[in-house]
């Protein structure tokens, strides 16, 4: 796989400033993330202990699944901060959404919910949809002015490594069989760069939360200064521990 790289220094940036998540699903009652005020509560503490000191709040938005209204995004953060402030617990909530990519996405660009503060639409890419279809609705995104954040591309189906280093197993033989050409593969993160779109990777990738594979992808688009965003992903306090402690040995 070819891709732009940049300095190592600064593709490791993302790793070393990790004061901010950008991407979490700490909001109780919106997705499946925090199922309550408690949870949310105990996240927020976690976060704190880690040395975080903003978190998007990222829920899903999923038509005929998660369809909360941005208004509900918004008085979400404003109750929890308040409790936040409360518990005297220094973390900053900033709103935002994780976007899924399908035919009813362009709806949501009318008054699209960016992550505070930025131009960026976190957007999430299912494990099956047609190639063409990504293409399309990130373009249309890009034109109108705002910049597509692919949220964990490693885990993107559609995106796949070129070269597995000569050593597949047979599990990735037929895994990587099941899915897109690897022509096509190439082509997409190409486009995706094209139009302007940035990558958010997530912290637990790189130590197997994800299974070995999505590991491997994580490492070589790191490799490759593919990464602009880093983020958790946490859906509860369980889920955030797994995955601060084995963040730890980045
Ligand atoms: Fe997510």
């Amino acid at each position: 796989m070819t891709l732009s790289t940049v300095p190592p220094d600064d593709s490791r940036l993302i790793f070393r400033e990790r004061v901010k998540d950008y991407h979490c699903h700490i909001l109780p009652g919106i997705d499946d993330g925090a199922e309550t005020l408690e949870s949310a509560l105990s996240m927020a503490r976690l976060f704190h202990e880690a040395g975080y000191r903003e978190i998007y709040c990222t829920s899903h938005h999923i038509r005929g699944k998660y369809e909360a209204s941005s208004t509900d995004v918004f008085d979400a953060r404003c109750k929890l901060q308040a409790e936040l402030d409360r518990e005297n617990i220094a973390i900053k909530l900033l709103v935002g959404r994780e976007h899924y990519l399908d035919e009813f996405l362009l709806d949501h660009l009318k008054q699209p919910l960016l992550l505070e503060g930025t131009n960026l639409f976190l957007v999430e890419i299912p494990a099956f949809i047609a190639i063409e279809l990504v293409k399309e609705i990130l373009f249309q995104v890009a034109c109108r002015g705002y910049v597509p954040l692919i949220a964990h591309p490693e885990r993107c189906n559609l995106l796949e490594l070129a070269d597995q280093g000569g050593k597949k197993s047979k599990f990735w033989d037929s895994w990587i069989t099941r899915n897109a050409p690897v022509d096509n593969e190439v082509n997409l993160l190409r486009y995706f760069q094209d139009i302007g779109c940035q990558f958010q990777a997530n912290l637990g990738s790189f130590h197997g939360l994800y299974g070995r594979y999505v590991q491997k992808k994580a490492e070589a688009f790191e490799k490759a200064g593919l990464y602009t965003h880093l983020g958790t992903d946490a859906h509860n306090p369980e889920h955030l521990k797994t995955i601060l402690k084995i963040g730890k040995r980045l």
